[in-house]
């Protein structure tokens, strides 16, 4: 057994040809397995390690870790194992720990389940960390009648930084709520905590030689109540905060290091500095007196690079660096607005002194002092992607949050780099469409948008990839006051994240992902983590077919059916089963529900099309929209789905930022055409608007047109949805309609947005 063994390991680890393989393969189970991350390789052998009250630990040398991974196992083990040390390993009835310098890979692993004993050969203990998260989940999710099943994973990770991020300044998490944070990312073999210590909202970690950053800076008078982009704002007027002790701290971050966790401190800069600037009115260019800000969003009032400011930050540095080993010190570098630098006679001198080309180049200089202050320390820094604005510091790292470009970039300067675009990356986003969801921030990234994400960009060449070494989910706290929503916003996508980092991306597949997901979720809720699950949540895809309105519905859970109605009835699983996409022609009110093992899971779908003379049929635009508000492609406009007042980021409403909407409909034939009405979304403190004027053309041709109505429009309130109706010219006969609603354009002072351009955005445009 023991050279069969050894000859799958030399298969697997790449040491023998490979057409032998599938013979190999064959002689096991070919049992499915629920492990996430995804390993690199499972060969399924035959039968079992059966656990008894005899099965013992064994380890070849005593360290204190093997007390954790014991501990580990025993959680999960029917019985509590007993110990015993070995000069050599135990190939019966025993669990070994192995540490083999011949495994190459730093975290890698290999466990080995057989009839009589289970090996876990590692490395480091890092990676024996890693092999113990595999076992306790084959015990957990593949082990019947204390049976695990006889396999041999071969695993190591895809990229060194696999990072979950944390914002405790918005809202504050007591340590309790840290280290369950740090537990849980660490089963899923996530290794980068960013903890994001410092903001506008306050300053969480205790300073000694600086003690107002957090007597002064952890707490402010009052919250904001419900979304930034409200009129009028409210607030709640409750004094909120607190802080971590340094002995706090030191605490997290051994109970981290006992994860495998690394954490990255972040302390902001030159922004998103408020609360200390609160403490300490002489950090900023201006007196002050500053508030700790009760209120979302970016302070124009930020960190003045004087020397007075660089010797406190080098002061506040130091006491972080005693306090977090890890090498990378996340000074922050994100949304410093220039306006008090622009102002400032010290900021303009020391442009000119330093010979700076303008205020990013300020920026980049302070960062740059920043940086070689941290590497005199023997440490690194990192940043948001916004200190390659003004040339990057030299030995830094990139965070690439604003989509990818800063991270391309930064490889091609061959800076390491960490991607975390917000289309993928950010958890405070919404997950689901349902509209009983908990508020947030905005946005709309589902467990299957960052499934699919590969940390790799394609611009990026061999040499150039090997510069992006991992990726993070971040978790905004604006809009998440409670650590019951962090972990429901967090679980499940952190974990679909996990395999993005950990498994090579030519083994990963969603639909397999998902089956594997399934009593992961199941166990999380009954350990009493609030994860979310939305696998039973339908979604439609609506496309234009010339003559109707094609429907394809799907769901995320495996195993489970559709039941539908197009009538407006509750469907449930005595109704229709939805077994492939349809057409639509007619007016509807489509309602779905999905049953799994004959129970209702998930929310009720439902959509009603109003079918009308340009419903299903095509639209061509002059101007395109922003890629971001085009989910449902052009035609959505004319599907007969009116856009909701809830969310103008789905796949109905088209959003068009500083541009014209001009668009062109092709009806098919020539027709009547009475009156049109043009739905637009209205949220001032948005930056959204509706248009100022209104046009509509006619033709037969699609390209001779005549005027066929006009309006403008004024005095647009607040109501979330105007819908405006335009009666054309009598007569009106036409097979193309030219619609062009204009843009608002630039907001006027003393609005939310002042001196930007106003988005504009259309859905439907009924047609009669
Ligand atoms: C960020 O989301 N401002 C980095």
């Amino acid at each position: 057994m023991k050279h069969f063994i050894l000859f799958l390991i030399l298969m697997i680890t790449g040491l023998s040809c490979s057409s032998k393989k599938k013979i190999v393969i064959n002689s096991g189970e070919n049992r499915f397995y629920h492990i996430i991350p995804k390993p690199v390789s499972i060969i399924d052998l035959k039968g079992y390690f059966k656990i008894n009250k005899y099965t013992k630990y064994s380890y070849w040398e005593y360290n204190s870790e093997i007390n954790t991974f014991m501990e580990l196992l025993n959680s999960v083990m029917p019985f509590s194992l007993d110990t015993m040390t070995s000069n050599g390993t135990f190939d019966n009835n025993a669990i070994n720990f192995v540490i083999d310098s011949t495994i190459i890979e730093n975290e890698g692993y290999i466990l080995e389940v057989t009839k009589s004993f289970i090996k876990i050969r590692a490395k480091t203990y890092s990676g024996i960390f890693y092999g113990v998260q595999t076992l306790m989940q084959l015990i957990q999710y593949d082990t019947k009648n204390n049976e695990i099943p006889a396999v041999v994973i071969t695993d190591y990770p895809r990229f060194k930084y696999r990072g979950l991020h944390l914002d405790v300044c918005r809202h504050f998490f007591p340590p309790k709520d840290v280290k369950k944070y740090i537990d849980l990312m660490s089963r899923y073999k996530f290794n980068r905590f960013h903890w994001h210590l410092t903001e506008d909202q306050g300053w969480r970690i205790e300073i000694k030689k600086y003690p107002k950053l957090t007597e002064v800076g952890a707490y402010r008078d009052s919250t904001l109540i419900g979304r930034y982009s409200d009129v009028p704002r409210r607030f709640d007027k409750t004094r909120y905060g607190g802080f971590y002790t340094q002995e706090e701290v030191k605490d997290i971050v051994k109970y981290a290091a006992k994860k495998h966790v690394t954490i990255v401190p972040e302390i902001e800069m030159p922004g998103h500095s408020r609360a200390a600037l609160a403490a300490y009115p002489w950090l900023a260019c201006t007196k002050g007196p500053f508030s700790v800000m009760p209120i979302w969003g970016i302070s124009e009032d930020i960190y003045c690079p004087t020397e007075k400011t660089f010797r406190f930050l080098e002061d506040v540095l130091s006491e972080v660096m005693e306090l977090f080993p890890g090498e990378y010190i996340h000074i922050g570098g994100d949304e410093a607005p220039k306006a008090r630098w622009k102002k400032s006679k010290f900021c303009q001198d020391l442009i000119k002194k330093e010979g700076l080309k303008d205020e990013h180049g300020l920026q980049s200089y302070f960062i740059q002092r920043i940086e070689k202050f941290v590497n005199s320390k023997g440490k690194k820094i990192i940043g948001w992607d916004e200190i390659l604005e003004g040339g990057l510091a030299p030995n830094a790292a990139v965070m690439s949050w604003r989509g990818e470009k800063g991270g391309i970039e930064a490889a091609r300067q061959h800076h390491e780099v960490v991607m975390t675009p917000g289309n993928y990356c950010y958890f405070d986003h919404y997950q689901s469409l349902d509209k009983n969801e908990p508020l947030a921030i905005g946005g709309y990234t589902p467990l299957e948008e960052v499934y699919s994400y590969n940390p790799v960009p394609k611009e990026l060449n061999n040499k150039e990839a090997k510069y992006i070494i991992g990726a993070q989910g971040n978790m905004w706290t604006e809009y998440i006051p409670t650590f019951d929503l962090v972990e429901y916003m967090v679980y499940p996508r952190a974990i679909a994240l996990s395999e993005v980092v950990w498994t090579p991306q030519k083994l990963r597949n969603y639909q397999d992902f998902l089956k594997r997901l399934v009593p992961h979720l199941e166990m999380l809720k009954k350990e009493g983590v609030n994860v979310a699950n939305h696998l039973g949540d339908i979604s439609a895809k609506f496309e234009n077919t010339g003559d109707g309105v094609k429907m394809t519905l799907r769901n995320s859970m495996p195993g489970s059916f559709i039941y539908y109605t197009l009538d407006g009835k509750d469907p449930d699983n005595t109704f229709p089963v939805y077994s492939e996409p349809g057409i639509i022609r007619q007016s509807a009110y489509i309602k779905a529900i999905t049953y799994y093992k004959g129970k209702r899971i998930g929310p009720l779908f439902s959509r009603k099309i109003k079918m009308h003379k340009a419903a299903g049929k095509f639209i061509k635009l002059l101007n395109e929209p922003s890629p971001k508000y085009n989910k449902g492609g052009a035609n959505a406009i004319i599907n007969g789905i009116m856009g909701s007042d809830v969310r103008y980021a789905d796949d109905q409403w088209l959003g068009f930022n500083g541009d014209d909407f001009i668009g062109i409909i092709d009806l098919g034939t020539k027709m009547h055409i009475n009156k049109i009405k043009m739905r637009f979304f209205n949220s001032k403190g948005a930056w959204i608007y509706p248009p100022v004027e209104i046009e509509i053309y006619s033709s037969d041709n699609g390209h001779i047109f005549k005027i066929a109505g006009a309006l403008k429009i004024r005095n647009t309130g607040y109501s979330k949805i105007i819908q405006i109706p335009i009666r054309l010219i009598k007569n009106t006969n036409a097979r193309f309609l030219k619609l062009v609603a204009k843009n608002h354009g630039i907001i006027e002072d003393g609005a939310q947005g002042a001196g930007h351009p106003a988005w504009l955005f259309v859905d439907e445009i009924i047609v009669e």
